[in-house]
């Protein structure tokens, strides 16, 4: 009804899902970790559940729960297998339990940009990666982007050796702790909501992420500034479990499915801007950002591709070579 999207959108205001569905409506329970109205994923949430809940209403209905209010993504994907959340988008980096097909996308300085990230999926190796986990139950329904990866941490870092001993919160992923372990730093792995704690009572010392998670979870303020590196990316996968997919009745399965695939067309040629309007807030509110000469970043770059060898055998040069191709 008009007045489950009215309360939905005062709850999601509030931080909390409260998607007042109806009696006899399917419940659909997206779990996710970011903002709802400032972050590619949060808004592109909001879109598909404002969607579906008006051009479905009466059938089904889509509850977001985002900031982390229903589960962190370390759990998120065991409570989709139980059946206790339907729907989620975790970045790529948090399904290493589950496949390392995706740990081509954690590779420092493997895609220029998000434009290249989408060519890669947009291939017949990309858009297969969204079906390499049905065996464990869950399956891809589309990429969504965020944005490139950018350095933070307690002190300036202008050279790769800035960050030698320093501890960094990273995300659940082998490639990005080899990432700062190639920096002589030690990767600490823990849960988004965690971080900005972390960051304030110098658990650790640093972080990385997109400007919008940045910008959205305030680490700029418990930081000493951002070095604008564009060394990686973070995306993200929408997944369902495949049993309760393949259990909706088709015409509802269809829809569903349209529905998802026209929001994620329309937030994924959206999404440079919501990272740069982030970028500039950060500014705007007193954020520092260091911004590297080519040859500074060119010294990260040779700090970090070596990476890339210790994971060839999971990725395959074949898959490295295509993203290369791609980016030239
Ligand atoms: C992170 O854990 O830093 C990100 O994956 C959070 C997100 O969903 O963007």
């Amino acid at each position: 009804t008009a007045a489950a999207v009215a309360a939905l959108s005062l709850g999601v205001t509030a931080g909390v899902a409260s998607a007042a569905c109806d009696p006899g409506e399917m419940v659909i329970k997206f779990a996710h970790v970011t903002n709802a109205d400032k972050h590619p994923k949060g808004i592109a949430a909001q879109m598909f559940a404002d969607r579906v809940n008006e051009e479905m209403n009466g059938k089904v209905c889509v509850e977001v729960y985002p900031n982390s209010t229903l589960y962190d993504d370390d759990k998120v994907l065991e409570a989709m297998l139980q059946g206790d959340v339907q729907m989620a988008a975790p970045s790529l980096s948090k399904f290493e339990q589950f496949t390392k097909v995706f740990r081509i996308f954690d590779l420092p300085f493997m895609f220029k940009n998000i434009a290249a990230v989408d060519e890669f999926q947009m291939s017949d190796t990309g858009k297969a990666m969204k079906e390499s986990m049905t065996r464990r139950g869950l399956l891809g329904l589309q990429f969504w982007h965020n944005g490139m990866k950018q350095i933070s941490a307690n002190k300036p870092l202008i050279e790769p050796g800035d960050a030698a001993g320093l501890k960094f919160r990273v995300q659940p992923s082998e490639v990005i702790k080899a990432q700062f372990e190639a920096l002589k730093a030690n990767p600490q792995p823990m849960a988004f909501s965690e971080v900005y704690g972390a960051l304030q009572t110098g658990v650790v010392d640093g972080q990385e992420n997109t400007w919008s998670n940045i910008y959205g979870q305030k680490f700029f303020e418990v930081q000493n500034g951002t070095t604008e590196t564009n060394h990686g990316i973070i995306d993200y996968m929408v997944v369902t479990s495949t049993d309760w997919w393949d259990s909706l009745p088709e015409d509802v399965r269809t829809q569903l499915g349209t529905i998802l695939e026209e929001v994620t067309v329309s937030r994924n040629a959206e999404v440079d801007k919501v990272d740069q309007d982030a970028r500039a807030a950060i500014l705007a509110a007193g954020g520092v950002i260091r911004e590297l000469t080519p040859e500074q970043r060119q010294d990260w770059v040779d700090a970090m591709k070596p990476v890339w060898s210790q994971f060839l055998n999971d990725v395959g040069q074949d898959n490295i070579d295509a993203a290369q191709a791609i980016n030239a």
